[in-house]
């Protein structure tokens, strides 16, 4: 199960890639927004991003003006590796590298179409493991020792 969310920057772009989630037969749950009326998108991260991390949802996309915002509050979040993606090969490289449970992208800066290129990427590409489970250990560690820091 897939978690879905936007602000209203994110909006037109979230109902998109709803279309094509659809067409892949990939169930989700959609947190919202559900207009374009302005909204704070750090409520839909949070929304997303606890999903992941109950485990009600295996991996999350966000979708705000820029994908920006919506990546900073996400990886406030422990648990959350959350990847900014405006190109094909960070897509990939975010799941075959950084094993990225939520990826943001945004509204206003990606064409419709390459955005699904993106995401269908995203969602098929698997975690390498190996060599690359210790950098994500090393960012766990990074994340246990700043937990409720400054
Ligand atoms: C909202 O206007 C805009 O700031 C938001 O969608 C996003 O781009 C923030 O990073």
């Amino acid at each position: 199960m897939i978690a879905i969310g936007s602000d209203h920057g994110g909006y037109e772009l979230k109902e998109h890639l709803k279309k094509y989630l659809d067409e892949q037969r990939l169930e989700y749950h959609d947190y919202g927004t559900y207009s374009c009326d302005s909204v704070d998108f750090p409520d839909y991260a949070e929304l997303v991003c606890r999903s992941v991390i109950e485990n009600k949802t295996d991996r999350g996309i966000l979708i705000c003006g820029t994908g920006i915002g919506m990546s900073i509050a996400a990886n406030k979040i422990a648990g959350i590796r959350c990847a900014l993606c405006s190109d094909i090969m960070s897509a990939r490289l975010s799941k075959e590298h950084n094993n990225a449970n939520v990826i943001a992208l945004g509204g206003r800066v990606l064409g419709k179409e390459y955005a699904v290129e993106i995401l269908n990427t995203w969602l098929k590409t698997d975690f390498l493991g190996g060599k690359y489970n210790k950098r994500n250990d090393m960012i766990t560690n990074i994340e246990s020792c700043y937990l409720g820091g400054k």
